[in-house]
């Protein structure tokens, strides 16, 4: 009898590990934890993904390129980087001539962007270390701020979201063409394990209705996220 709570006990224990740290990938215990974990899969992470060029140029360079088509010259950051998947589908697109600033708090991650964005486009990507809760930028500076897949991952998503509309150019009298921003929200089932970190597609909306952005589109992208992009316009003083 007390075999069969001790492998009820060491079942339960591991469902929870499994939970935390594979699912929810060490989410609910800081930044530092999930970094740590991006770190040991860095040099995994492109062939676990399995990026498929034309598909991330389908859904996400193209349409950021042709988004970006009055400043072909924008400066992009992306948050939450990982090993450069934004910047490589921006890059491939002919049509987008700028830099794009990658943003990560995993060093490995960076070192492997930073090898291989340097190998295909040399000076085109400067990578920063620091942490998405608080973006080292300007008030309204960046003509398009863009994060995948990594909002989940954060101590306060609903924070993440401000900082990146916080850097990002508004729509405004001198900038009538106005920055871009592009993100993602968890969908699907493996979201329903992450409360707190994912909002439904009725939360989500009532948060971006929250802040000063306009023109929001929401895609289901990949099935397990919301591809969401917005402009942000200038709030009257
Ligand atoms: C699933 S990966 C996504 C990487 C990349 N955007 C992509 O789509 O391939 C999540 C990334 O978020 C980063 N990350 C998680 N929390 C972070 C934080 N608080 N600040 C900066 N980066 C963070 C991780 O280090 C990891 O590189």
């Amino acid at each position: 009898m007390v075999w069969l709570f001790v492998i009820v006990g060491a079942l339960f224990f591991g469902l929870i590990l499994y939970w935390q740290f594979i699912l929810a990938e060490g989410a609910y215990f800081g930044s530092a934890l999930v970094a740590l974990l991006y770190d040991w899969t860095a040099e995994r992470y492109n062939s676990i993904k399995a990026f498929n060029e034309a598909e991330e140029d389908f859904t996400l360079g193209r349409p950021l390129a042709n988004r970006l088509y009055t400043q072909p010259e924008a400066l992009v950051l992306d948050v939450a980087t990982g090993t450069g998947r934004l910047a490589f589908t921006l890059l491939r697109q002919p049509n987008y001539q700028g830099r794009i600033i990658g943003l990560d708090r995993a060093s490995k991650m960076l070192a492997v962007a930073r090898r291989d964005l340097e190998a295909q486009y040399p000076g085109r990507v400067m990578l920063v270390q620091a942490d998405a809760m608080a973006l080292p930028f300007a008030d309204n500076s960046l003509p398009a701020v863009t994060n995948l897949e990594a909002m989940e991952f954060y101590p306060d998503p609903k924070h993440g979201l401000t900082e990146m509309i916080r850097v990002l150019q508004p729509i405004s009298a001198h900038n009538p063409d106005g920055g871009w921003l592009l993100t993602t929200n968890r969908i699907g089932w493996e979201a329903k394990l992450m409360p707190g970190k994912t909002w439904s597609r009725l939360q989500l909306e009532a948060i971006l209705d929250q802040f000063p952005l306009r023109y929001i589109d929401i895609q289901i992208w990949e099935t397990i996220y919301d591809l969401i992009w917005a402009q942000k316009i200038e709030e009257e003083a």
